[in-house]
């Protein structure tokens, strides 16, 4: 052992910044990270023992205690369970003899849950040994289970258990064009940098990860800035479940990828470039690595780049299982070899990024447009989409419908045209932008894609008729419960609570002062967390909560309460007890529907 980790230390050349790439080969070879592992690493890297054990212990992927020589982990995304993921999970315990979270005794398999894998337009999905599984049925388990117990080696396993489509429908301005190998650069190199920078101005470009932040405005920060150090990232973490757009981006448009990162290097001025991709898109690495071989054998990475005097070289890091990682400054603690933990944001990492120096943190899909802009100009891009939203926005569809994949709408696009695209009928409702972002209503589906309006990352999840919009409450509010990095109060223990009082309320044992609570509750998690996860975990249940009271108060326990109880007394003492007036607005018509109370209302639970 001490010889392998030697060996990867010397190809890290001992830097503690890659401590998460050395951890992950570790977790491979041995399924765990051994105490003797970390002595040795400690030395090496020259970081504490405790740093390197809280790190292990941050990444859902790294562990203290072994995993079964084959470790499958089952997704856990929404879509995964409306596809019939808990039937599939029964069969997969009985038939490989292991228990969720345990190791077969034999110590050759385990089995456990995981976050979404980015595959919910073919699940249910999985990983074994950070691969991706897809389309897990009953005769695939039985193969499964055939091949873990004859120990056949993975890379001998057939290759349809592994493959994963791109299931491209709809292609607009970034998908119906491969642009030329370095013809981004060449343009770009022509027009002049700045007149490059402009260019991408003028376009209106605004970032695709979500927060839609002017895209040239960020470049100019970070070329600003008075150092002689800057760095560009691509964010590929996409953590949102629902959302798969990136993977595709990265599997069929990777060199476009990383020629607008090499676009916005030399805008910034910057030599090192790195492609966070999320550890659960591992299937895509080798594929990567060739791609950007490639382009340093073409002149395109590498020193004097084209001749125009460029340096600049792109690493690839790879995650380790953490949603919050693709929180842009939990990006860069990973990216340092730390825990994900969200920086104090200011300073930006337009001003403090990567080791303190300016760095651009862009989503796959922003460097994608960015290149195509280099290429064709502004105008191609702003002469599509809205006055505030410009271009396309590429959607990852999964849930009810026929036909679950990737589609590019321009900005201003319906949400009903965009169902019918897709083949969903007898529609209940969308979420658009996975947990974090908004459920709408079939009453709500001529509202518009676009910042101003539906702003996505990209995950659009289709629910029909038959649907208990509960069941996506619950798991949602799970999901972020587990994914809280635990740094601030609020969230780590807002989350918890809210997981345990939906888990009341979903089992029926919840009171109407259970709700009130509930609503309290999220606005308090939503109020005073730290960063976007926790800010944003408690809209599952707010927006539910205002369209659907009715769903709440069908779940509610029926208590016979003793005639003459004042109503209107105990939810003004509910909400004196909240400290807020509006706390438990939604349910005013609920409740008082409730022919019967909850004695714990009177008392201001
Ligand atoms: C919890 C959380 C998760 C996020 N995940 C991603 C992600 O997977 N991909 C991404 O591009 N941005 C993600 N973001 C947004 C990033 O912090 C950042 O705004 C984005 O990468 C900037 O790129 P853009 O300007 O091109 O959108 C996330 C934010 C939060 C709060
Ligand atoms: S809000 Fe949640 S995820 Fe963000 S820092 Fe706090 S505990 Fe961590």
């Amino acid at each position: 052992m001490r010889q392998f980790i030697r060996g990867i230390a010397e190809s890290n050349h001992y830097q503690a910044t890659h401590l998460l790439q050395i951890l992950r080969q570790i977790q491979s070879r041995y399924h765990y990270i051994p105490e003797a592992a970390i002595e040795e690493l400690s030395g090496l890297l020259n970081i504490s023992r405790t740093q390197i054990i809280s790190v292990v212990e941050f990444y859902s992927f790294f562990h203290l205690t072994p995993k079964g020589q084959y470790e499958l982990l089952i997704s856990d995304s929404i879509t995964d369970h409306m596809l019939g993921k808990e039937n599939l999970l029964d069969y997969l315990v009985k038939k490989l003899g292991v228990a969720i979270g345990k190791v077969r005794e034999d110590g050759l398999v385990s089995l456990d849950n995981t976050s979404c894998t980015g595959m919910c337009d073919q699940g249910p999905a999985g990983l074994i040994n950070g691969y991706a599984l897809t389309r897990l049925d009953h005769p695939t388990i039985d193969k499964i289970t055939e091949l873990v117990n004859q120990q056949i080696p993975l890379d001998e396993w057939p290759c349809e258990l592994f493959q994963v489509d791109d299931n491209i429908y709809k292609s607009g301005l970034l998908l119906g064009q491969q642009i030329e190998q370095g013809a981004a650069l060449k343009s770009a190199f022509k027009r002049g940098i700045k007149e490059t920078l402009a260019e991408i101005d003028k376009s209106g470009l605004r970032g695709r990860g979500g927060a839609g932040f002017k895209t040239a405005t960020k470049w100019q920060f970070c070329s600003d800035e008075r150092e002689s150090e800057r760095y560009v990232v691509c964010n590929a973490d996409e953590g949102e479940p629902g959302t798969f757009k990136d993977r595709v981006l990265l599997n069929s448009y990777a060199d476009q990828v990383f020629e607008g990162m090499t676009v916005c290097a030399a805008i910034i001025g910057a030599k090192q470039g790195f492609l966070y991709l999320r550890g659960e898109y591992l299937h895509l690495y080798d594929k990567l690595q060739h791609i950007l071989e490639q382009r340093r054998q073409s002149g395109l990475l590498g020193s004097n780049i084209l001749d125009a005097g460029l340096d600049f070289d792109i690493e690839i890091c790879l995650g380790a299982g953490a949603y919050i990682c693709g929180e842009e400054s939990a990006l860069i603690e990973s990216l340092e070899g730390k825990a994900g933990i969200p920086r104090n944001r200011p300073p930006y990492p337009v001003t403090q990024g990567y080791l303190g120096k300016p760095t651009v943190v862009n989503n796959v899909e922003t460097f994608l447009a960015a290149a195509g802009i280099a290429v064709n100009g502004c105008e191609w891009f702003a002469s599509i989409g809205t006055e505030k939203s410009k271009g396309t926005k590429i959607l990852s569809i999964s849930g009810d419908c026929a036909r679950p994949g990737i589609y590019e709408y321009p900005f201003g696009s319906t949400i009903q045209a965009i169902l019918n695209d897709c083949g969903a009928v007898d529609v209940l409702g969308v979420q658009v932008g996975g947990p974090s972002g908004t459920f709408i209503t079939n009453q709500e589906f001529d509202r518009k894609l676009a910042f101003e309006d539906l702003a996505t990352g990209g995950s659009f999840i289709v629910f029909n008729a038959n649907r208990n919009i509960l069941d996506m409450v619950h798991n949602f509010t799970h999901f972020f419960a587990h994914e809280s990095c635990g740094f601030c109060t609020p969230c780590r223990v807002g989350t918890s609570l809210l997981q345990k009082q939906i888990d009341k309320i979903v089992e029926g044992h919840g009171s109407a002062g259970d709700v009130v609570a509930l609503e309290e509750l999220c606005q308090l998690v939503k109020n005073y967390s730290h960063c976007g996860l926790g800010q944003t975990a408690a809209n599952p249940i707010l927006t539910t909560l205002e369209r659907y009271p009715d769903l709440y108060q069908s779940r509610l326990k029926e208590i016979s309460y003793e005639p003459g109880f004042d109503l209107d007394g105990a939810l003004e003492t509910a909400r004196r007890m909240a400290n807020r007036d509006d706390a438990g607005a939604h349910l005013t018509q609920t409740v008082a529907s409730v022919a019967t109370l909850p004695p714990s209302l009177a008392v201001g639970e």
